[in-house]
């Protein structure tokens, strides 16, 4: 596998046969072979997808995970030791969708990270700011307060996904200088705050698509993309795994 992580966050989609036909044709697709390239189905999916991508190179990933570790009476939740036995790698953690509608705290989220990597998976936490921040200049800030949760981590392997709530399924891209400004500015506090090391990995994410990602993975101070909308098409999919590809 070449190239920078492109991970595809299904969000709350998907049906049986439509998975299906999505799975083969990304198993079929030349623009895939060789990426390194996750997706994260919904947990309902998790079995089907990690049956489908048994024997080949394209990961699996989980969109959320419970912030209890061990099992137990906690109706609807989905442990991350249950994540790791069906197969995942990835987790999501902290995605805006989930801070916005679940009020999900600093406090879970710190659970729920230390969940993951006691489960040996890697967590991909994800910060962002909204648009009312990124316009009053505080955006960094708010960053910075995000990223302070990791530190529970102990240093222990994690993604970061800089996701700006403004850019997420709106079309609204940031510019590539926005997104190099923060990239650096994540990289810069991680290693400062947290000893992460200098080979720590940034996905981008928030409308990145096959016209855009040259222009975002590009740049070296992102690791990768996370991507939604066109994470569920294929050919856009393999454009943008195309696109990580001739990164290094
Ligand atoms: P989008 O979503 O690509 O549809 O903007 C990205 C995400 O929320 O992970």
């Amino acid at each position: 596998m070449s190239g920078k992580l492109v991970i595809g966050n299904w969000k709350m989609n998907g049906r049986l046969a439509a998975n299906l036909a999505l799975i083969e044709s990304m198993l079929e697709s030349p623009a895939l072979q060789q990426a390194r390239v996750a997706i994260a189905p919904p947990f309902a999916y998790l079995g089907q997808a990690a049956t489908l991508l048994a024997d080949s190179h394209i990961m699996l990933g989980a969109q959320d995970v419970s912030a209890f570790a061990a099992d137990g009476a906690y109706t609807g939740e989905v442990s991350a030791s249950m994540l790791a036995d069906v197969g995942c790698r990835y987790v999501l953690v902290g995605h805006s969708e989930r801070r916005q509608y679940f009020r999900e705290s600093d406090a879970q989220l710190g659970q729920k990270l230390q969940a993951v990597v006691a489960a040996g998976l890697i967590p991909v936490y994800c910060v962002g700011e909204t648009l009312a921040e990124r316009e009053s200049g505080a955006y960094r800030e708010v960053v910075a307060a995000q990223l302070s949760v990791l530190s529970v981590l102990n240093g222990a392997e994690c993604v970061v996904a800089y996701e700006p709530v403004w850019a997420i399924g709106t079309g609204k891209v940031a510019s590539v200088a926005q997104i190099d400004e923060v990239h650096q500015y994540i990289r810069a506090t991680l290693l400062q705050c947290h000893g992460g090391s200098d080979s720590i990995c940034v996905l981008y994410g928030g409308s990145v698509k096959a016209d855009n990602a040259d222009a975002i993975l590009a740049l070296e101070s992102v690791g990768g993309a996370l991507v939604g909308g066109a994470s569920l098409d294929v050919n856009s999919f393999g454009q943008i795994c195309q696109a990580a590809k001739k990164t290094v």
